[in-house]
């Protein structure tokens, strides 16, 4: 492989759309290669805000702002997919490199595009149909086309499950069918949820983590603890690898493409949905593999190789989420308990104030065993508390 037309250059201007905790990860990883980052977000006190080299006060989803910020920057990246794609489309006209590609951010962003592209693709994925909103779903229903249970889910703006909603029951109909414009999914017999997450840069290289296996929080819907490597046997992990590698060679997009996926009981591999950007199945890697996703990520956006994707040692990643009863300044209770522990690894996001089940930081557990590790992160997750 030849880097011929690749420059390593510190100085560059790397602006990063969305200044959250990926954003912060990723100005993090940034700062060890000495690259410039800029945020675009509403406020300095953002989690990104404190750790980029600049932060520029704006509104991703607002052309003009988008457009002001990036005709500064080298490299324009996002950490969160609901921007405005027009400024990125005209950006790249300009002659700036945009990454992920905002074509493929238009198709990913719309879920039901999305899914179109995976049945275009002949990518597995969950049979589906797209409605103009719930009321056309609704008599979908009651004409017999579609029959419970099945996955409703909205197709902008959702995240973290909250545009999804699983109708098992005449009763979940009236309450909890979404607004607007949607699609409806078969419920898949799932086996296990499995997250990959791929790398690409412009010379078409790709690498690729190995699986995680996501366990979900029964509440919230949020993933809550992540296991890597995934409980899948040898055959299926290799059959996930090679999807994800299909994927982010079809969506033609250079950074990371987390890919999340669907082991049914039958033992077919089905695609759920993906995000191009650095992703929360990723963040153990900072911790127990070679490269982290977020390092990966500037490698892939900036051309530069990829860094190997070997696990050095198992993980469990617990997302730290504010507990159910408290609303206010955040306190961390039982760290000190935690850290005694060897391979606990603690990142806090910086976010002022908690609520019930915000995402406030992780904790990534490491050990010789996947065993060991989750027997210290059962652990750390009954003492490891964020209240106010
Ligand atoms: N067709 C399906 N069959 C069974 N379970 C499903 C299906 N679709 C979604 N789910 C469940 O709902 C969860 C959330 O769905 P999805 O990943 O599409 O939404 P999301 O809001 O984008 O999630 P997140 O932001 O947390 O990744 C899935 O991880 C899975 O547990
Ligand atoms: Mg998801």
């Amino acid at each position: 492989m030849h880097y011929l037309c690749t420059m390593f250059d510190t100085t560059q201007k790397i602006g990063i759309l969305g200044g959250g905790q990926l954003g912060k990860m990723l100005c993090l990883a940034a700062a060890n290669f000495d690259f410039k980052t800029y945020i675009l977000d509403a406020q300095p006190d953002f989690p990104a805000g404190k750790v980029c080299t600049q932060f520029i006060p704006g509104n991703f989803n607002d052309y003009d702002d988008v457009m002001a910020f990036g005709r500064e920057m080298d490299i324009i990246t996002i950490e969160i997919e609901h921007v405005n794609t027009q400024a990125l489309h005209d950006l790249e006209k300009m002659g700036k490199t945009v990454h992920p590609a905002p074509r493929a951010l238009d198709l990913i962003k719309d879920k039901g595009l999305q899914k179109e592209f995976y049945h275009t693709h002949a990518i597995p994925t969950a049979d589906f149909e797209l409605f103009e909103d719930e009321q056309a779903l609704l008599e979908a229903v009651q004409n017999g086309r579609w029959k419970l249970p099945f996955v409703q889910k909205t197709r902008s703006a959702g995240y973290d499950g909250k545009g999804v909603s699983i109708l098992r029951n005449a009763a979940d109909l009236e309450q909890k069918l979404l607004k607007g414009p949607c699609l409806a999914e078969k419920l898949v017999p799932v086996q296990t949820e499995i997250a990959v997450i791929a790398a690409r840069n412009a010379q078409d290289e790709v690498a690729i983590f190995p699986a995680v296996e996501m366990d979900f929080h029964p509440e919230a819907n949020l993933v809550e603890m992540l296991l890597c490597p995934a409980a899948i046997s040898p055959l299926v992990a290799a059959q996930a690898e090679a999807l994800a590698e299909q994927v982010i060679r079809q969506f033609d997009l250079c950074g990371l493409l987390a890919v999340e996926m669907f082991l049914t009981v039958e033992g077919d591999l089905l695609v759920n949905e993906v995000a191009p950007r650095p992703h929360n199945s990723g963040h153990h890697t900072i911790d127990s593999a070679i490269t982290s996703q977020y390092e990966q990520h500037l490698r892939a956006i900036c051309n530069l190789p990829l860094g190997a994707t070997d696990q050095i040692q198992p993980a469990v990643m617990l997302n730290l989420l504010g507990a159910a009863d408290f609303k206010g300044p955040a306190k961390y209770e039982g760290v000190e308990a935690c850290l005694a522990l060897p391979g606990v690894h603690l990142h806090l996001y910086s976010k002022a104030l908690t609520s019930p089940f915000r995402k406030m930081g992780h904790v990534t557990i490491t050990a010789p065993t996947l065993e060991l590790a989750k027997e210290r992160a059962e652990f750390v997750k009954n003492n490891l508390k964020v209240i106010a």
